[in-house]
């Protein structure tokens, strides 16, 4: 497998932050899942070709946690490792200068993963048989953890209003009646329709789902990746006190800061009951404790990286109008949702009136591997998902394979 990566000119971006966010990489020894799930759809990938898929980033992680794990790996024994008070700090402290919101330390449970905690939350929190309620296009574990521990997947599908993605409330006040439904998993913001959902949406939800005992599990590993203009509001600061029982908020550093191949999530559940409930489940798997390098990796990326995330956002946001301002000049039919969070642009190919597998083959042939959508339910077929955390150079190269395939697509 021959890789070059070779620039033609710098981006409109380039030397807009002192970190590298303009350096393609080359990942395919890495053991990079996105990468390899390219090899394996074509072994004989073009050199120089990016995938465009699974969500984690073309970037190199931020200095300071480099240098934080070298030394760590350089002092520590790389034990078993605990949540430790300083560890703790630096999660509340980023909650509430980000998110100004102020949870209490013995709400947070740590675990490898965000996915892990809302299976085990689906096992916790109902019985099998039990409804739980997801809202697709939505991100695909959302129904695996569902229907892989024998609860029913209840869908109320998202409504797609004048370009615009939205809660279907009138169908949710409906499925929340019915006393088998348990439990809805809430992706916030959402992927792969990148709403960052607002407090009156929040708030509705609640008022829906508190009333019929409905538990909400938030997921929010997103809530970082916000653009200009809109403001993510975690789950319990759109609740009164009272309501605190009904939810569960999961969050990561992982998908802020790229370090997801450490396995580490925080989350949070107020209620001591529920809370022990969880860990008891937790435990059943045999899952516990914290990663001894995601330990202090997760400090520095919250004491010390807030300036990387910031200049992250101004070049997920630079490669949005990229994609969305080339598109609108030269296929303006393909309709791109608007990207309030998230770095993943939501793309409406249907107007092609082409099935998914055939888009899915058209893309593979001109050199392109997003995520298809129909992965993210039926609702997602004839959409792309487009992970835009790479350098520029790669997307604008891309666009020109995008727009050979969209005029084969169109025909
Ligand atoms: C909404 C959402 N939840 C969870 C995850 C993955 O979480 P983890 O790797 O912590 O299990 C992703 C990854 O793309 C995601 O988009």
């Amino acid at each position: 497998m021959a890789f070059s990566l070779t620039s033609r000119s710098p981006s409109a971006f380039a030397g807009r932050s002192a970190y590298d966010f303009e350096t393609p990489l080359d990942r395919s020894l890495e053991g990079s899942a996105k990468w390899n799930l390219m090899y394996e759809a074509d072994e004989d990938v073009k050199p120089g070709v990016v995938p465009f898929s699974v969500a984690d980033m073309e970037f190199r992680t931020a200095p300071e946690i480099v240098r934080a794990i070298q030394e760590t790996a350089a002092i520590s024994t790389l034990g078993y490792t605990v949540a430790t008070d300083d560890y703790l700090d630096s999660v509340l402290g980023w909650q509430f200068r980000r998110h100004s919101w102020t949870p209490s330390l013995d709400w947070l449970v740590t675990t490898p993963g965000v996915v892990s905690a809302i299976y085990t939350a689906v096992k916790a929190f109902t019985q099998v048989g039990d409804g739980v309620i997801i809202q697709p296009p939505v991100y695909y574990p959302f129904f695996n953890a569902v229907a892989q521990t024998g609860r029913r997947i209840i869908e109320n599908p998202l409504i797609h209003e004048g370009g615009r993605w939205l809660m279907d409330f009138e169908g949710l006040a409906e499925l929340v009646r019915d006393p088998s439904t348990r439990l809805l998993i809430l992706c916030s913001p959402h992927n792969p329709v990148g709403r960052v959902w607002t407090r009156d949406e929040l708030s509705t939800l609640i008022s829906l789902c508190v009333a019929n005992d409905v538990f909400i599990v938030s997921d929010e590993i997103h809530n970082d990746l916000i653009m200009d203009g809109h403001e993510h509001t975690t789950l319990m600061k759109a609740m009164k006190p009272g309501q605190f029982e009904y939810c569960m908020v999961a969050t990561a550093p992982s998908k802020t800061f790229n370090i997801a191949g450490l396995q580490c999530s925080n989350i949070f559940i107020e209620n001591a009951r529920m809370r022990s409930t969880f860990k008891n489940e937790y435990s059943k798997a045999g899952l516990g404790g914290l990663n001894a390098l995601a330990w202090r990796a997760c400090q520095v990326a919250y004491d010390e990286c807030e300036g990387w995330l910031e200049d992250l956002l101004a070049i997920i946001r630079h490669n949005y109008e990229l994609v969305r301002g080339h598109l609108a000049e030269t296929h303006p039919w393909v309709e791109v949702a608007d990207l309030e969070g998230t770095y993943l642009a939501w793309l409406d190919l249907r107007e092609a009136g082409k099935d998914a597998k055939t888009i899915e083959r058209v893309m593979h042939a001109h050199d392109l591997y997003f995520d298809e959508g129909s992965m993210f339910g039926v609702q997602g077929e004839g959409f792309e998902r487009w992970n835009l955390a790479c350098p520029p150079t790669i997307i604008e190269r891309a666009l020109e394979r995008f727009d050979e395939a969209l005029d084969e697509l169109r025909g």
